[in-house]
């Protein structure tokens, strides 16, 4: 259990609520176990109908905690738990809205590719900046963002860690609209309640129909190994040093 992560239920709507804003919600390994417990007893609960994702503070997520991916680069940590998020979220019939508050790195943004439907703020900024990190995309991004911005795009923000503004991201199709900060975890909500007053059964066929889970769960699969694999290098370690050490990393050491 941690604090850092508020699962509150209204009505059907199941709200997961990310509440480390002090480290600008930035995901721990005990904090993605209880997303991904609060995501899978969502699927089995009868009650619950919808599940919203939401954000404490002026960031979405700054993405993994980099401590995390320091310990697993030295060994320290069998596995990550962020796989295990990601699957659950892969995997989940029942529709998921977002609320964006601001800032959504990494995981942040690649989460949003399988949310159903996502509100972000004017101040948003989405980036997936694996690439300087010495890492590659995960939760099936390398084949999901190409397909939703084109391959260019996508390359430029793994590669080259540029963003998105809420309104690039609206404009690109990645997002349902734009909004004032402060009103985007109320417009979220309410869409999650009028998606909630919906047939379910329909609801969930649509999804199914609409998204290729087998292929995505593959693909989430094969980036797993390649990110694991990546974690342990060279590039990798430099890359958490200098954010643990607030500087620039120095890649000419060798990979
Ligand atoms: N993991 C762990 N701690 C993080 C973090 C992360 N991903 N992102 C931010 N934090 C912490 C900072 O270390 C800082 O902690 P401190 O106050 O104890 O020193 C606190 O959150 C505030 O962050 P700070 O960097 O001071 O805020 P900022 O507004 O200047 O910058 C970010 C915000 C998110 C742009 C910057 O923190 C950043 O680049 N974080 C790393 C993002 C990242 O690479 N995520 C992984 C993607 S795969």
């Amino acid at each position: 259990m941690t604090e850092h992560i508020k699962v509150t239920q209204d009505g059907a709507v199941l709200e997961i609520i990310f509440a480390r804003p002090q480290k600008k919600n930035a995901l721990s390994n005990a904090m993605y176990g209880a997303a991904t417990q609060a995501l899978n007893d969502a699927q089995s609960n009868q009650a619950v109908r919808v599940v919203l994702f939401g954000a404490e503070g002026d960031a979405f997520t700054a993405g993994n905690d980099l401590a995390d991916f320091a310990s697993a680069a030295e060994g320290k940590r069998d596995e990550l738990q962020a796989h295990h998020f990601i699957e659950a979220l892969a995997q989940a019939d029942k529709p998921v809205v977002a609320a964006v508050s601001g800032l959504a790195v990494g995981v942040g943004t690649t989460m949003l590719l399988h949310c159903d439907l996502v509100y972000v703020a004017e101040t948003a900024k989405l980036t997936t900046p694996f690439v300087n990190l010495a890492l590659v995309p995960e939760a099936a991004s390398s084949m999901l963002l190409p397909a939703r911005i084109g391959h260019a795009r996508a390359f430029a923000m793994f590669a080259l860690g540029e963003g998105l503004s809420g309104q690039e991201a609206f404009a690109l199709g990645l997002v349902n609209k734009v909004l004032p900060k402060d009103e985007v975890l109320s417009t979220a909500r309410e869409a999650a309640r009028m998606l909630a007053t919906r047939p379910l059964g329909a609801i969930v066929a649509t999804k199914k129909l609409m998204r290729d889970k087998k292929g995505i769960l593959a693909r989430i699969d094969e980036e797993g190994a390649i990110f694991a694999q990546r974690l342990k290098t060279a590039e990798a370690r430099e890359a958490f040093s200098a954010f643990a050490e607030r500087r620039q990393p120095n890649f000419t050491k060798g990979a």
